[in-house]
């Protein structure tokens, strides 16, 4: 496959690409500054430029995320806060995967890292704006699973696990090397059959 994965230079997105490359798929990455494909997902103009530069994929990977609300409640959550993760973690998937569409064809894929966080089983009430950007990016995959499924795309929403990477802290339970691992084996899975699924990085269903 030839695979677009945002986010890519480090976390999870930097892992991806490694395991993508090992299994001999052609994986390119974006990133905000280095070497890459340069993209900030909010950017519609930088999404313009990027699709340009990509060209035909198999497999668009929505992996870029924020995580700025650690812990925080009702009375503490700043609205700059609430802004700019609605901002990255739901129009960022959105306009990518708008950008990236005339890049897909009839069997393409879409994966969008969401989060168990973003179920509605596990609204707790702290780092809401998180788990409200999280859900909302479950839903926006559930939307494009049925807007794409005349054209042959298929989307998947994935848990990544609880990884160990700048966001997930260094106590988190899953390596990013098994995170990506176990994640590979759902996109290269991803069909169809399949599409509209929300699953955890190690196969199961999770409730949405
Ligand atoms: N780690 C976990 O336990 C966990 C659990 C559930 C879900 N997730 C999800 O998995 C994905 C990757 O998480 P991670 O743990 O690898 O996070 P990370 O280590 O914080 O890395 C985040 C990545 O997203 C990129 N990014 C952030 N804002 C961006 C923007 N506006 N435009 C373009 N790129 C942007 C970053 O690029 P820069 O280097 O330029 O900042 C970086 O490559 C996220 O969607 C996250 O919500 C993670």
């Amino acid at each position: 496959m030839r695979a677009l994965i945002t986010g890519a230079g480090r976390g999870i997105g930097a892992a991806l690409m490694a395991e993508g490359r090992g299994r001999g798929h052609e994986v390119l990455g974006t990133v905000r500054s280095g070497d890459g494909i340069q993209l900030e997902v909010t950017d519609p103009a930088a999404q313009a430029r990027a699709a340009g530069a990509v060209g035909a994929i198999d497999l668009l990977v929505c992996n870029a995320g924020v995580l700025l609300d650690r812990d925080a409640g009702v009375r503490d959550l700043s609205v700059e806060d609430l802004r700019q993760t609605l901002d990255v973690n739901v129009t960022g998937v959105f306009l990518t995967v708008q950008a990236q569409l005339a890049n897909l064809s009839r069997g393409g894929r879409i994966a969008i890292i969401s989060s168990q966080m973003g179920s509605s089983t596990q609204a707790t009430g702290r780092t809401m704006a998180y788990r409200v950007s999280k859900a909302a990016a479950l839903n926006l995959g559930l939307n494009l699973a049925s807007a794409l499924r005349s054209e042959g795309i298929a989307v998947g929403i994935y848990h990544p696990g609880w990884v160990r990477t700048d966001m997930g802290g260094s106590a988190a339970a899953v390596g990013a090397e098994d995170a990506a691992r176990g994640l590979w084996d759902r996109f290269e899975r991803l069909d169809q059959s399949t599409s509209g699924c929300f699953e955890t990085f190690d196969g199961q269903t999770h409730p949405i």
